[in-house]
Order: structure tokens, then C-alpha cells, then sequence
């Protein structure tokens, strides 16, 4: 079979050479809310102007837990799709079962190795074959305010927990939810790896990368938790189930003043035509400046027979790694792009400080794995951990105390 790129270079592109070339490509991804579809949009343009078929397999729920599971009984009766928004430990996971298949070809071509940051290029392959690409990377550790709110109430964006938990009175004295958030246990995850990570990234990796039990339950974490309960008083009761765009656009319209969410709540700005740095603040979240917990959003390639949805899988590994892509994408995503040595000028005041933030933390050796995002560990632990974290978050009777031997004990159980 002709490849489409041998049509291309041919005099003229006849219908019959395009339609002989073209594949079908299907995607499954979770990225439902306005700024994801903007950034997902992207790369379904490209694929289509590059002659395939899209079929687009979105399944709505942030930090993608329903995606996972609908994935997994997809794969189970033998029916996959060609490509599928998952990342971190979970490539590990699905590479372990023998489902993907490997991009080497189309990155030996397209020199993803001096292209990708290591950190990165590490969570793209298995068993030392790429089997996916990455298409951006996340900062988790963001805190999003409103500038207005913050002037009505005469208070200073935080910079530490304490400040944080001062200035909620304040804030709700001048007609203000201090802090946006939704009550799904991926969102409680969020907040509670940002108090975690503001006791020092030694800590953080102990706990989170090691599952060191002495960390786990020792006197730091019982202070992450006493925080983290503190924290809920700046929630509004409405809080429980409300999705984390929904959350954000509660700081974009003048209802909440802060929310703490990874830069995926920048799309929601942009997408609303918002500006950086003057319509909203971006900022590291409390007690994590200089920090950063990655996120790395990534399509993993599922094995297929038909050639012409392998040679599309193949086309669509490529494309993303295009700078064209890479910046389109991500100024619709509000990440940074995972390629190295693109141009920065297109981007806002926040992806450049996270740019910053990025080399600067791998530098100093604050660059770490975010937890709540598959990042750090593996799908079975986060469940655990999430499980503990949300139920101390939802009740009031489990002590701090009680709430980190729970902890240490779920995150053993399930190593
Ligand atoms: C993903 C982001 C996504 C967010 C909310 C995160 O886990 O990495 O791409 O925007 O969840 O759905």
C-alpha cells in the first residue's frame, strides 16, 4: 500500500491515492470542558488535513477515572482503540499486559530522544520502546485567584498555608467563596499533594515515589492533614461532586477567589478570553515556589491489524510531536510543551514561569511526580491513597492521627 506521504510527493494528490492511504484513528480521551476540547480540536484538524479519519471517543470526567474504566472493558473484549489519553505508571501498566505497540520507527525519525526532556521521555517508554508521545506538560502546583477579589477584600495572594487559612474570613466578608473546588476524590488528591509538597520535596518523594512508612505516618504528614482540614473551611457547602471547570469558573465570574488546580484551569481562562496576569494570577501554591509536581498528558498507541489504522496511529505520533502542534495545543491546554527549544514567545506570563519553574526545578532537584495525577506511583496505590484522603476530607470524626495510619496501612496493602 501506498503511504500518503509518497502521495504527497507525487506531481498531483489524486482522490484515489489519499482514500488508499487514509486510516481511521480513534481516540479516547477525557478532555470534555472548553479548553480541553479547544486543545483536542487541534489535533483532529490536523489528522483529517492530513486525510484520516478522526473518531473522536470522549469520555467526560476530570483526571480521567471513567475514561480508565470504560478503557479497560474496551481492551478486555478485544476492541481497542488505536490511541488513548493515558500516562504515568498506567503506560507501565498496559505495556505489562501487551497491548501497545511501539512508536520507535516514527521517534528514531522525528529524534524524540535529544527532543524530550529524559523526565519525559522515561514516562513515554516501555521496556525501553516508546509506545507513546507525549503532548504537553502540566504544573499541578498552581494556585488561580482573582485579582478583584483580593482587592475588595485588602488581602495579599498566599504564599503559605498559614496566610491561606487567615485570609478566608476576609475574603468572605467581601462576598467571596475563598477557594473553588469541587468534592471529587481526584480534586481532594490535588489540594492535599499541594500541602504535602510545601513540606519540601524530600518529603514529598518519600512519601509519594517511596511509600517510606515512617513518612507515611510520622508527626509531618499528621501536620499535612491538620491542614488539609483547615483548608475545607474555605469551601463553600455546595462543593461536594461539582467538576473542577465548573470550580474555575466560579474564580473567572467573581464568585470564589482562588482555586488550587493544575494549569489545565488556564485553558478555562483562555477559553472565557481572559488574560493572564491581568484579568487572573497565576501563582505557585502555597509554600511550593520554585517546586513543581508534573503532569504529563500522553496518547498511548494500541496494537491494531488493519495496516491502513496503523500507518494513521503512526501519522498521528508524528503530528504531535510537530512544534505547530505542540504550541497550538498547548496554548489552548494552558500547559507547556513537552518538545524542548520551542519558541516561547507565543506563550503568556504563566507558561513562562512554568517554563522556568520546569528548569529550575529539575535543577535543584524540586521537579517530583504528581500522585493525584498517575505521575508518582502506581494506579493500585493512588486508589488507596485517594481513598483515605477524601474520606478524612468528607468526615469530622477521623483524627489526623488516625487518618495517617490509615494511610500507611492502605499504601502497604497495596504496594
Ligand atoms: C489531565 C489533564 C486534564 C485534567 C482534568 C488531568 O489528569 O492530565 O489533561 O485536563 O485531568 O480533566
Amino acid at each position: 500500500m501506498k503511504t500518503l506521504k509518497t502521495c504527497l510527493s507525487g506531481l498531483a494528490l489524486s482522490v484515489a491515492c489519499a482514500t488508499a492511504s487514509a486510516g481511521e484513528v480513534e481516540v479516547l480521551h477525557w478532555w470534555t470542558s472548553g479548553g480541553e476540547a479547544a486543545a483536542i480540536n487541534v489535533l483532529k484538524q490536523e489528522m483529517e488535513a492530513a486525510g484520516h479519519t478522526w473518531k473522536d471517543f470522549a469520555v467526560a470526567g476530570g483526571g480521567g477515572e471513567s475514561a480508565m474504566t470504560v478503557l479497560k472493558s474496551r481492551a478486555i473484549s478485544g476492541n481497542p482503540p488505536s490511541a488513548a489519553q493515558i500516562k504515568g505508571l498506567d503506560i507501565q501498566e498496559w505495556g505489562e499486559l501487551g497491548f501497545l505497540s511501539p512508536l520507535d520507527e516514527v521517534a528514531a525519525a522525528g529524534q524524540w530522544d535529544s527532543l524530550l526532556p529524559q523526565v519525559v521521555s522515561d514516562v513515554m517508554k516501555y521496556d525501553g520502546h516508546y509506545v507513546a508521545v507525549p503532548v504537553n506538560v502540566h504544573r499541578v502546583n498552581w494556585l488561580w485567584a482573582n485579582p478583584e477579589a483580593f482587592k475588595k477584600a485588602n488581602v495579599e495572594v498566599p504564599t503559605s498555608w498559614e496566610q491561606m487559612i487567615e485570609i478566608g474570613p476576609k475574603l468572605k466578608e467581601a462576598g467571596y467563596v475563598p477557594l473553588a473546588h469541587g468534592g471529587q476524590a481526584w480534586q481532594d488528591a490535588t489540594v492535599f499533594e499541594d500541602i504535602a509538597l510545601a513540606q519540601g520535596p524530600d518529603f514529598y518523594r518519600k512519601a509519594f515515589v517511596e511509600h517510606d512508612e515512617a513518612t507515611l505516618k510520622g508527626d509531618t504528614m499528621i501536620k499535612v492533614f491538620n491542614t488539609f482540614r483547615k483548608v475545607r473551611d474555605l469551601i463553600d457547602a455546595d462543593a461536594s461532586g461539582r467538576d473542577w471547570n465548573v470550580a474555575t469558573s466560579m474564580v473567572i465570574n467573581g464568585q470564589a477567589a482562588m482555586q488550587l488546580m493544575g494549569d489545565w484551569a488556564k485553558g478555562e481562562f483562555t477559553a472565557a478570553g481572559k488574560t493572564a496576569g491581568t484579568d487572573y494570577i497565576c501563582a505557585p501554591a502555597p509554600g511550593t515556589e520554585g517546586m513543581f509536581t508534573f503532569n504529563i498528558d500522553s496518547l498511548a498507541m494500541f496494537q491494531q491489524s488493519d495496516d491502513s489504522r496503523i500507518e494513521a496511529q503512526q501519522d498521528l505520533a508524528r503530528l504531535v510531536m510537530e512544534p505547530k502542534f505542540q504550541e497550538t495545543f498547548n496554548l489552548n491546554k494552558g500547559s507547556i510543551p513537552a518538545r524542548q527549544g520551542m519558541d516561547r514567545t507565543p506563550f503568556d506570563s504563566c507558561a513562562h514561569a512554568s517554563m522556568d519553574a520546569f528548569t529550575a526545578s529539575a535543577e535543584s532537584g524540586s521537579l517530583v511526580p504528581s500522585m493525584a495525577h498517575g505521575m508518582s506511583t502506581s494506579s493500585r496505590v493512588q486508589g488507596a491513597i485517594y481513598d483515605v484522603v477524601t474520606n478524612f476530607f468528607n468526615t469530622s470524626d477521623m483524627s489526623a492521627e488516625d487518618a495517617v495510619d490509615k494511610l500507611a496501612r492502605a499504601v502497604n496493602a497495596s504496594l
